[in-house]
């Protein structure tokens, strides 16, 4: 059941408090702050799939979430019959979304902790231990990766990012706004220029948001005005976050990323990419990669007020792919890896073992 309350006194993007996930709206952001509470899986899933929680890390630990709330939902009286409700809830908070691969990850990660309990009591109270640590191990790694990150950026760079891959993205912190955050707590002084991103506006309305509540110096662009921005100087550096990363390099992030990476090396702008371990897939190739295909009115309407013909037709995906060779480093909680990504990534993955 939803449930909404208007103010919180924490700012994490995602809880678990008394037996409930309990997140941030991020459809109402930047104008409302509002907290939402769920007891229902399925109510969790549909927060994944209307945005209302959104980021790839952060819907890894929400999916998470969402199976410690089915565990404790299921009447089942014995190991078995509780994995499989646990399986069909997983199915279910799976399907939401396709592209960031945090969200397999993190329902991997509780039902391998269901298969190793020993009956259904053990099995609820670890996968909500499993499920909360999780959401705290979140901020510890971003914390590393801007501590990798920062040393990349100099005095007085400009840096430019696009979509959110904040706090917000995540549990708290951030993936690439991390290694700003990081970077200005290194003292060094710092500018960000923010694309809008359309169609969502995940730019204008969260990273905006963000940076500006933290007092860090924020310009916002129309997404069509990177060239402008990066041909007229005004870009140091580039950094993004992702949404999957392939053992080969290839980058999967929000839609645009790939053609503010192509203007960047036109313009012989670094560009960057930070992301946690979990954000990778070891296994799939760019063909096996299903990108999300979202509605058409994200396109045909602003603002709920129509911008386009009747019955037009629409493509409208949420992420693009951008090749390693325009891929100038990824930042990891593991160190940074560097091209050739296919040997980079291997020994950042090794060095955890
Ligand atoms: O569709 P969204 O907003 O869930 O997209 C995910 C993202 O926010 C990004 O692609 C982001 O830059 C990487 S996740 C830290």
């Amino acid at each position: 059941m939803r449930k909404q309350t208007k103010t919180h006194s924490s700012l994490r993007t995602v809880q678990w408090k008394n037996n409930a996930v309990v997140m941030i709206d991020q459809t109402k952001l930047p104008n409302k702050l509002v907290f939402v509470k769920y007891t229902d899986y399925k109510d969790v899933a549909n927060a994944i799939k209307t945005l209302i929680v959104r980021g790839a890390p952060a819907i890894g630990v929400t999916g998470a979430f969402g199976l410690a709330l089915a565990a404790l939902q299921s009447k089942a009286k014995t190991k078995e019959n509780l994995l499989e409700d646990l399986e069909k809830a997983r199915k279910i908070l799976f399907e939401t979304r396709p592209t960031a691969v945090n969200l397999a990850w993190g329902l991997d990660k509780i039902m391998k902790v269901a298969k190793e309990g020993k009956d259904v009591t053990i099995i609820k109270e670890s996968i909500i231990q499993a499920a909360k640590k999780m959401a705290d191990d979140d901020i510890q790694t971003n914390i590393k990766m801007g501590k990798y990150g920062a040393v990349l950026f100099e005095n007085n760079d400009t840096i430019m990012t696009h979509c959110n891959a904040g706090a917000l993205a995540t549990v708290g912190y951030g993936t690439a706004l991390g290694v700003i955050r990081a970077t200005k707590e290194n003292g060094k002084r710092i500018k960000v220029i923010a694309t809008e991103t359309r169609p969502v506006m995940q730019g204008s309305r969260l990273t905006a948001f963000e940076l500006k509540h933290d007092g860090i110096d924020v310009s916002l662009i129309p997404d069509t005005a990177v060239g402008y921005a990066m041909s007229k100087g005004l870009v140091s550096k580039v950094i993004v976050g992702a949404d999957r990363i392939l053992r080969t390099g290839h980058v999967y992030n929000k839609i645009g990323t790939y053609q503010i990476a192509l203007i960047a090396l036109q313009h012989k702008i670094p560009f960057y990419v930070a992301a946690p371990l979990s954000t990778f897939d070891l296994k799939s190739n760019p063909e096996n990669v299903i990108i999300e295909q979202r509605k058409a009115s994200e396109v045909t309407e602003v603002a709920g007020k129509k911008t386009a013909p009747d019955d037009i037709g629409v493509i409208n995906p949420a992420f693009d792919m951008t090749p390693p060779e325009l891929v100038t480093g990824i930042i990891t909680e593991a160190g940074i890896a560097k091209p050739p990504y296919t040997e980079s990534i291997k020994k950042l993955f090794e060095s955890r073992l």
